[in-house]
């Protein structure tokens, strides 16, 4: 139905979010430009794509609810308490005890030779259960957004896939960040295949060109493979380029975008916000162009910025964003 808003996209505009993924503390040394190997300070933020998207929807308006586990100790309380900070419902995360740890990111706000460890050894989130995502009243939301990285391993991987079938049941579209990271997976042979899956399975998917690319067994051929999954399973693909835009399928149509050149403080938490900016747009009822240009703005107001949550543009600061730069490059 070209020119017609997909059913997804309509079903938005209750802009409530079940958001599946992990929440972590990050620590960023200081001031900005420091390596991790010369730090005397750290800035401490909540971090973690997924409650970073939820953070990024709240501020943009929209409420978020999000499905993981943590430590049941400091680390795993402050993510609790930066939660509630941030307004993101966090009934369904689930405090577990034992060997599990809360995932830790210690990142640096530099570009160049810019070093990011994460800390992700028996990883809390991974313990999320069936029975943890049998749990949810998917009917009370609009949609379900979730990120690579819970396929990674079990019992996450089978606790998500049973939560797209019980949200496709509910009748929630599927939003899926396909956020490819290597070091959390057995194999890149499991991870292109599991991957794969789950974007067959979603409705709204993104991904940058290297993650389309992976999927699609070549860099060459990822731009094919958004385009695929478009014509047959999704209603919506966004292939992300970085600093080079993106090229958004959806409605028969293919929009192209650039980016808002910033000054880039750091590569880290461009994804996360560019994918609650683009959601909290649409689910407004803006035209695709208009919100994708806007989830760019998001990222581009992140990367100008120490931290990721913390840096999230809430609607004032992106429309003041939007105000003062002299507009997106054409590509
Ligand atoms: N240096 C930059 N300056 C301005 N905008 C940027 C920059 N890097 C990324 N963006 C914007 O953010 C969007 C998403 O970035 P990117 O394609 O790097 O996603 P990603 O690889 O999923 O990010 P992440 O590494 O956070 O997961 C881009 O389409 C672009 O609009
Ligand atoms: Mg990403």
């Amino acid at each position: 139905m070209m020119g017609q808003p997909s059913k997804a996209r309509s079903d938005l505009a209750g802009r409530n979010f079940l958001v599946i993924g992990r929440v972590g503390m990050d620590l960023c040394p200081t001031p900005a430009g420091t390596a991790t190997a010369d730090a005397q300070d750290m800035m401490v933020a909540m971090g973690g794509s997924g409650a970073n998207i939820a953070a990024g929807l709240v501020k943009m308006g929209c409420s978020a609810a999000l499905v993981t586990s943590v430590s049941d100790d400091a680390v795993g309380w402050y993510c609790l308490n930066q939660l509630d900070n941030y307004g993101v419902d966090r009934t369904h995360v689930k405090r577990i005890t034992g060997e599990y740890r809360t995932s830790l990111a210690v990142y640096e706000s530099r570009v160049e030779d810019h070093q990011s460890v994460i800390y992700r050894n028996n990883a809390a989130d991974f313990q999320m259960t069936v029975a943890d995502v049998e749990a949810v009243d998917y009917s009370q939301y609009s949609a379900l957004i979730t990120a690579g990285t819970v396929f990674a391993a079990e019992p996450s991987r089978s606790a998500t896939f049973r939560a797209f079938e019980l949200a496709r049941a509910a009748g929630l579209p599927i939003i899926f960040d396909v956020d490819y990271r290597p070091y959390s997976w057995p194999s890149p042979e499991v991870a292109a295949d599991v991957l794969s899956r789950a974007g067959a399975m979603s409705d709204i998917i993104v991904g940058n060109d290297e993650e389309f690319g992976f999927m699609a067994g070549g860099i060459d051929k990822g731009l094919a493979k958004a385009r695929t999954l478009a014509e047959t399973s999704a209603s919506v693909v966004v292939y992300k380029m970085g600093p080079k835009g993106a090229v958004t399928f959806a409605d028969g149509q293919e929009i192209r975008t650039g980016i808002y050149p910033v000054n880039a403080l750091k590569p880290t938490g461009a994804g996360d916000s560019f994918m609650a900016g683009f959601l909290a747009s649409l689910s407004e009822g803006r035209p695709m162009k208009d919100a994708i240009l806007r989830g760019s703005a998001c990222a581009s107001v992140v990367v100008a910025k120490p931290g990721c949550a913390p840096a999230m543009p809430d609607l004032a600061a992106l429309e003041a964003f939007l105000a003062r730069h002299p507009g997106a490059t054409e590509i």
